[in-house]
């Protein structure tokens, strides 16, 4: 049975490097999983006073997430954080109080930066975010992508740089083997 991985990109770039990393990670999973990239630059911006009637367009993503098995976030870093696109999309599914879609979810956190750091600090704090609303996360590897226009994944998601197949490689069968042991599956 196939095992439906909803795909969230922290950038809603048209070339982004970090969208790039996602297709390449992609590339390299088994049959079995299937990726469901989510549309969140359209999400209008959180408002508590709206929990009581949902929008339409929030309650889509939150069942849009429902119906997946596990995640994969891919973040890029923003002023040392998060981007507020991403958060915004996290603050919507994990609301109202009570019906967090993300609770119990398999997920990862993988990300890329121009930066040396390939956006670490904004892992990290993602992390803290997914810790509380109780996503199991992939503790290791650590993916830290640094991009330069030439690689090391180009437009179509090809991966120039054999030494990044390879660890990116690591980082896939590590995640498929924990989806299996949270799923238990
Ligand atoms: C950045 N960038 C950046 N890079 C980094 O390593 N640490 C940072 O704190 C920041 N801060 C930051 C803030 C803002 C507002 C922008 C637009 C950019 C650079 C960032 O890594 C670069 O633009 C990436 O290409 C963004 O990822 P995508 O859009 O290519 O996926």
């Amino acid at each position: 049975m196939s095992i439906k991985v909803a795909v969230l990109v922290g950038s809603l770039r048209k070339d982004s490097y970090n969208r790039r990393l996602a297709r390449a990670v992609e590339r390299l999973a088994p049959q079995e999983l299937a990726f469901e990239h989510l549309e969140i630059g359209d999400l209008p911006p959180y408002n508590q006073d709206l929990d009581g009637d949902y929008p339409p367009r929030w309650q889509q993503l939150k069942q849009q997430i429902q119906a997946c098995d596990a995640l994969l976030f891919v973040t890029p870093e923003y002023n040392r954080s998060v981007p507020g696109v991403l958060k915004n999309a996290i603050d919507i599914a994990s609301r109202p109080y009570g019906t967090n879609a993300f609770a119990g979810k398999p997920g990862a956190v993988i990300g890329a930066s121009v930066g040396a750091t390939g956006s670490a600090l904004a892992q990290q704090h993602l992390r803290n975010t997914l810790a509380y609303l109780d996503v199991p996360l992939l503790g290791q590897p650590e993916v830290f992508v640094q991009f330069k226009d030439d690689g090391p994944v180009d437009a179509q998601g090809e991966i120039t740089v054999d030494s990044t197949r390879t660890f990116l490689q690591g980082f896939v069968d590590r995640y498929v083997a924990w989806v299996h042991t949270i799923l238990k599956r």
